[in-house]
């Protein structure tokens, strides 16, 4: 670790009160930082190597990462941190502390946000003068601003996948009583789910948590959002990249909708006649079918017996996640584990009728999703996520069996699959931008052309 006198290297439990106080260096050199404090969750000694001293807007390119960046009013950059990206972002030191515990919150929460790596303060330049406090968090990895992904005229059918995924996104956050207050498409960031998307929540600034969220809260975050949706699909069209017959404002509405429809199915009371009780069943069924786990539910019968009343109680999403990670250790997306214990599910029927799940699961691993992941040249593993890429495949092995009327072997559908379709996508964990222009384009928060991007 860099020796760096004066830096302070706080663990959680930190009393935010009493850091930031120790006296100050005369003029350091260069690499000398000032009674610089770091509040962090994990050591990340790298952290004391970066030019905290350089106002982050004029940090050297060589600690910078090129990928893609929402809008922002605050100036936020990527840095290269041990081998990982991190995204820094220049603020107050109340909001940055905000934010960080925020962001922990969520995370024990298990909602999909980014991850707090740490708030620093003291910053000051090599001649003393201060410098605003950052809160760090690790860059999501495969994840994309909206903005990227309208790097070609997006289809509206993908406009809604991206605001399904929002309003997914909103439902989960609203049962553990997160009230967000600045819901946006440029405050959430994207990651491809088996042709969906899964949304995760990048700027937590205004968020609060309470123990239950009032419905006028709900309601109010939901305007937010369709304010705000609506005021991004307008700039996106007039800047010509979403198809023209999109309409901005109906299009936000459909968050409202899609939200609404969600939460009724997870929280509503339903009654039925007795006889009716298979709605009990079906009602678990629906909501494990749309990725939750119901840990509790309240039947009540009415005093003549005649009715039943069912509520579910406690919902918890990623219930097809949980059950892939039971079985086989992979960890993927709700959408891509859903698609993956499914060839799991036919494989057993087909291949292993008579074995235990948990045995059938391990032989689809070794002959299915290892065979695949293995099978993809090393120069293009950087193009998706593997379960994306499992994902990808099987669905490319089916449509070409469609086609040829023949049942394609999955070699043949890997070789076929990386030649016509994974070569000519861009690069997805670390996008690389290679001309100045796109470079200016993104610190600006522009839009990307498609000729940004190396391999394209
Ligand atoms: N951990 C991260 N991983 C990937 N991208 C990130 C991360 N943190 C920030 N970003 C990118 O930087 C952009 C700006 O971050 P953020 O929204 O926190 O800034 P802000 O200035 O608070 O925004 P606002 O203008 O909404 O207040 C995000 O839209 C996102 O694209
Ligand atoms: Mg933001």
């Amino acid at each position: 670790m860099t020796d760096a006198p004066g830096a302070q290297w706080n663990h959680e439990p930190t009393d935010f009160d009493q850091i930031g106080k120790l006296p100050r260096q005369a003029a350091p050199p260069a690499r000398v930082m000032g009674s610089l404090n770091i509040t962090a969750a994990t050591a990340d000694p790298g952290l004391l190597d970066l030019p905290w001293h350089i106002k982050l807007e004029e940090w050297p390119s060589a600690n910078l990462a090129a990928l893609p960046r929402g809008i922002s009013r605050h100036v936020v950059r990527f840095a290269h941190l041990d081998g990982s990206v991190i995204a820094i972002k220049e603020t107050s030191e109340h909001v940055a502390r905000h934010e960080y515990h925020m962001l922990r919150k969520l995370a024990r929460l298990d909602v999909p946000g980014v991850e707090p790596v740490a708030v620093i303060t003291g910053r000051t330049t090599p001649t003393g003068a201060p410098l605003d406090p950052v809160l760090v968090t690790r860059h999501l990895k495969f994840s994309l601003p909206y903005r990227a992904l309208f790097s070609q005229k997006l289809r509206r059918d993908t406009l809604t996948r991206l605001i399904d995924a929002q309003a997914l996104l909103l439902v989960r956050l609203h049962l553990v009583g997160f009230y967000w207050g600045d819901v946006s498409l440029s405050n959430t960031l994207f990651r491809r789910d088996a042709g969906a998307f899964a949304a995760y929540l990048v700027d937590a600034e205004t968020g609060e948590l309470y123990p239950d969220l009032s419905t006028g809260q709900r309601e109010y975050d939901l305007e937010i959002a369709r304010v705000n949706i609506a005021g991004e699909l307008m700039d996106l069209l007039e800047g010509g990249l979403i198809e023209e017959k999109v309409d901005p404002v109906a299009t936000s509405e459909l968050i409202m909708e899609s939200y609404r429809r969600l939460w009724a199915e997870l929280t509503e009371k339903e009654s039925f006649e007795l006889e009716d009780r298979w709605r009990v069943g079906a009602r678990i069924r629906r909501l494990n079918e749309l990725g939750f786990d119901v840990e509790e539910y309240a039947i009540k019968t009415t005093p003549d017996g005649s009715t039943i009343q069912l509520q579910p109680k406690v919902v918890d999403a990623g219930h097809h996640q949980r059950r892939l990670l039971r079985l086989t250790g992979i960890d993927a997306q709700e959408n891509q584990a859903r698609r993956l214990l499914n060839d799991m599910d036919s494989f057993r029927n087909d291949v292993t009728p008579a074995k235990d799940e948990e045995i059938s699961a391990h032989e689809w691993v070794s002959s299915i999703f290892e065979p695949i992941v293995r099978s993809i040249p090393h120069e293009l593993g950087g193009k998706l996520e593997p379960a994306e890429v499992v994902h990808e495949v099987l669905e490319h092995r089916w449509y070409k069996s469609q086609q040829e009327e023949r049942n394609v072997p999955l070699a043949e559908a890997v070789q076929s699959y990386v030649d016509t379709i994974l070569r000519y996508r861009r690069d997805e964990d670390a996008i690389m931008l290679s001309t100045d222009t796109a470079t200016i384009a993104l610190l600006e928060g522009g839009v990307l052309p498609d000729s940004a991007y190396d391999d394209e």
